[in-house]
């Protein structure tokens, strides 16, 4: 099936923090959080299945486009491997931006899905994750 994709709204936070919750080692995104940025959610049979936030950080100029940056992304585990991150990252990539992300090294199903997209890595952030401590691997979508 394929997923309805729209903005997140105030009435969605407690199922995105609950998805949070369930997706990491050390999650530190606060209700409030999500709807600080852009945030997109997938919804399947009336269930948020999963969401994407993201946020500008360059407006770019005549010599360089735009420079956009993946914050935060997860899908609830009952319907990982379906597609549904896939349909959120085409989603968000329809922008004209140069994306940036950062993944934890020992992330293997996030790279795998960003490289499958067209990322690449470009850099290491030594430290950059508590709990545990662990680098960055920074990719770029060009
Ligand atoms: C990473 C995550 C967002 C992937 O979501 P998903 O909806 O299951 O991803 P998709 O179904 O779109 O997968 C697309 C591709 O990514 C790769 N991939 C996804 N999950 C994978 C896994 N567990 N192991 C290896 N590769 C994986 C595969 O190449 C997959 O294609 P395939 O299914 O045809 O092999 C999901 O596992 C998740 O929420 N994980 C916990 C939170 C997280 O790590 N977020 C990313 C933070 S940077």
């Amino acid at each position: 099936m394929t997923p309805a994709v729209r903005k997140a709204t105030p009435q969605d936070l407690s199922a995105l923090l609950e998805i949070e919750q369930q997706s990491f080692s050390h999650p530190h995104w606060n209700r409030e959080d999500f709807l600080r940025y852009r945030c997109l959610i997938a919804e399947l049979e009336n269930a948020i299945a999963g969401f994407l936030v993201s946020r500008q950080t360059y407006s770019g100029d005549q010599k360089s486009p735009p420079e956009r940056e993946i914050l935060n992304l997860a899908v609830a585990a009952p319907y990982r491997r379906q597609g549904i991150a896939t349909i959120l990252l085409k989603h968000e990539l329809q922008h004209r931006a140069a994306y940036f992300l950062e993944v934890r090294e020992s992330n293997v199903a996030a790279q795998a899905l960003y490289r499958k997209l067209g990322f690449v890595a470009v850099a290491a952030r030594p430290q950059y994750y508590d709990f545990p401590t662990e680098r960055a691997i920074v990719m770029r979508l060009k």
